[in-house]
């Protein structure tokens, strides 16, 4: 699936808040529970600070998701994205989002549809959201930051929601926006008031007891 069969609102499980011992698990009962769309970060010790999961890991899981038709959302925290996207695309992954702070998005994003993936543009909580709006034609889905990327399980950055009302202002009803960090079912409502309707989620579902259970308070909350 690319991101045109994604639903209206998709919650999406952050795999890097799961349990790597028992990942394919995890993704099997958030499958089950009727999660379509996860997302898969990758971070490379320069443009964050640390190493995370990247196409070893996404090979595994890659199928799982595709055999169930749902996507594998790569958000790459890379200070290169164009030398990772080939491996991405190799390893199953169906988009990849790499950060307009890093430059060559015109470049990048052109690199992802050569290799058949979907495309996100993502940016940082310090970083104009006019910047990412001009970016945005480019791409599929636009992901506004509500965390510095990095970690799981940080605090959302309450200025995120006047972020994604003013970015929903310049890019018009029909587009895609996605938020990620900090998303529990306290505040998906006014997230997805303000704009947005690709939720992120990681400690929220994957730091709960029954991540499945989790996943369908989100879809709750969020209406
Ligand atoms: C962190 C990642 C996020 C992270 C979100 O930089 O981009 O996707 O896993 O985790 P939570 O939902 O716990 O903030
Ligand atoms: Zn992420």
């Amino acid at each position: 699936m690319g991101w045109e069969g994604a639903r209206a609102v998709e919650i999406e499980p952050s795999l890097y808040a799961a349990d790597f011992a028992r990942l394919g698990d995890e993704v099997t009962a958030l499958l089950d529970a009727g999660a379509r769309v996860f997302h898969f970060d990758v971070g490379d010790g320069h443009f964050v600070e640390p190493i995370t999961i990247g196409p070893v890991v996404l090979r595994a899981i890659a199928p799982l998701v595709s055999e169930r038709g749902g996507l594998v959302d790569c958000h790459l925290m890379v200070e290169d994205p164009r030398r990772h996207i080939p491996q991405i695309a190799g390893a199953g992954g169906h988009s990849v989002t790499f950060h307009v702070e890093v430059g060559a998005v015109e470049q990048t994003a052109a690199l992802a549809r050569e290799h058949g993936l979907g495309v996100g543009v993502a940016f940082n909580p310090d970083t104009p959201v006019a910047t990412a709006a001009e970016a945005a034609h480019l791409a599929d889905i636009c992901l506004c930051m509500s965390i510095y990327p990095g970690y799981s399980g940080q605090a959302f950055l309450p200025q995120a929601l006047g972020r994604v009302r003013e970015l929903r202002g310049l890019l018009g009803e029909g587009a895609r926006i996605q938020v990620d960090g900090g998303i529990g079912p306290e505040n998906i409502g006014a997230v997805r008031s303000a704009g947005a309707n690709l939720f992120v989620a990681g400690s929220s579902i994957f730091g709960a007891g029954d991540p499945a259970a989790a996943f369908r308070e989100l879809e709750r909350a969020a209406g």
